[in-house]
């Protein structure tokens, strides 16, 4: 599905809209505070980031400053209303190492092998992200020895292994709930 039909389509309007106020509520900034889970994901100064599905910008304001200003945020949703609440967030931040684009991750249609880490943050399992087209097009984006970090909640409903079923990437590690993944050389 395109990009507009994906943004405007009742079932993820309908699932998110309503959901955006509680994806960024005290208690789960208490229960999960980005940071922490970000930590999980090894992103480090300098690096470019993928952000899939950033939603209402729960983890994006953490992750520009723990990349720094040498670094490169891409936050992706199909959804306007996210684009334009994290598109504004990153404006009153006054932040330069942000790009917020409206687009479906499974045409990202990024340079390949451009992307240090690509963040899959509260998106998985989800039926407009499967894993077989998902996984490839994280895969061609990714440079030599990048990451894909993936944390689910609250169950991963087989993901892990799915991932690895892929032979697209390799496991790296589990921590602060996100798991790790390298991707293959030899594969894709
Ligand atoms: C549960 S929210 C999580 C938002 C954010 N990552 C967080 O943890 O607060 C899932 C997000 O994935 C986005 N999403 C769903 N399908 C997508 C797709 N095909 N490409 C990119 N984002 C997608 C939704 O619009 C929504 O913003």
């Amino acid at each position: 599905m395109d990009t507009e039909k994906l943004g405007q389509s009742r079932f993820m309007n309908f699932i998110f809209k309503p959901a955006g106020a509680s994806m960024e509520s005290r208690l789960r900034r208490w229960l999960m505070p980005p940071k922490k889970t970000l930590l999980g994901a090894d992103i480090r100064p300098g690096q470019v980031v993928l952000e899939v599905g950033c939603g209402s910008g729960f983890f994006t304001l953490p992750a520009a400053e723990m990349i720094g200003e040498s670094g490169h945020l891409i936050a992706m949703d199909p959804l306007s209303v996210f684009v334009d609440r994290v598109a504004r967030k990153v404006r009153d931040a006054g932040l330069n190492n942000v790009e917020v684009l409206r687009r479906d991750a499974l045409h990202t249609k990024l340079e390949a092998a451009s992307v240090d880490v690509a963040l899959l943050f509260g998106v998985l399992p989800f039926p407009t992200l499967p894993l077989d087209r998902l996984l490839p097009e994280m895969h061609r984006v990714l440079k030599a020895g990048g990451t894909l970090a993936v944390w689910m909640f609250p169950v991963s409903f087989g993901v892990p292994n799915g991932i690895l079923r892929s032979g697209l990437f390799t496991a790296l590690g589990k921590r602060n709930g996100v798991y790790t993944y390298r991707r293959s050389e030899d594969a894709g």
